[in-house]
């Protein structure tokens, strides 16, 4: 049985979200601007933090990729490896990687070592959670950061745990019981 206690509620993460598109808006006026978001945890924050953009006028082309790390549970493990990689073109253009959680940061390590050899002009990084003091790639940091988390198994809003949880509209903790 898994049960979950709550730590962000929805609307905690609606304002939050809005507050982070407030900040890329800033940052990225002008430019040509290509969201990738990694599945399949970011696929609710993505939606979320695509329609809030739009709200600042900016009207990403919006792609996707999968990357999953050998083994599954609640540890992340070492080997990343890319099941779908970008179906557009980002040469030359503004990429914004879209993240669940940064926790030792490999996976987006090695998705911005791929959208780089694409070709991007440039990449920053918005990521809903980070738990601090567990990125072991000190050189990779997430430009745009929803929520610093304790480092505890989070679910929900996307986020799971051997793909349940993803449609808690909050985000909780997971206490895992036999
Ligand atoms: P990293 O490669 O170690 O930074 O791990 C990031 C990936 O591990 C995220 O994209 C998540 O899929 C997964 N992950 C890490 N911590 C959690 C968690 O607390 N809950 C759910 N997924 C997690
Ligand atoms: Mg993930």
């Amino acid at each position: 049985m898994d049960k979950v206690t709550e730590l962000y509620t929805a609307e905690e993460i609606s304002r939050r979200v809005k507050a982070m598109a407030s900040d890329i808006a800033v940052t990225v006026t002008d430019k040509e601007l290509v969201v990738v978001a990694l599945l399949n945890g970011s696929f609710i924050f993505a939606a979320d933090l695509i329609r809030d953009l739009s709200i600042h006028n900016l009207n990403p082309q919006v792609d996707f990729i999968t990357l999953a790390s050998y083994g599954s549970s609640t540890k992340s493990s070492g080997k990343i490896q890319a099941l779908k990689g970008l179906s557009i073109d980002v040469k030359n253009k503004y990429v914004l990687l879209v993240d669940d959680i940064l926790e030792s940061g490999r996976t987006l390590e090695f998705a911005r070592k791929m959208v780089f050899e694409a070709g991007a002009a440039d990449v920053s990084i918005a990521v809903l959670l980070e738990k601090p003091g567990k990125n072991t790639k000190p050189e990779l940091k997430a430009d745009f950061i929803g929520f610093k988390v304790p480092d505890l198994f989070v679910v929900g809003y996307g986020l799971d745990y051997a793909n349940r949880h993803r449609e808690l509209p909050y985000i909780g903790v997971l206490e895992h019981t036999e």
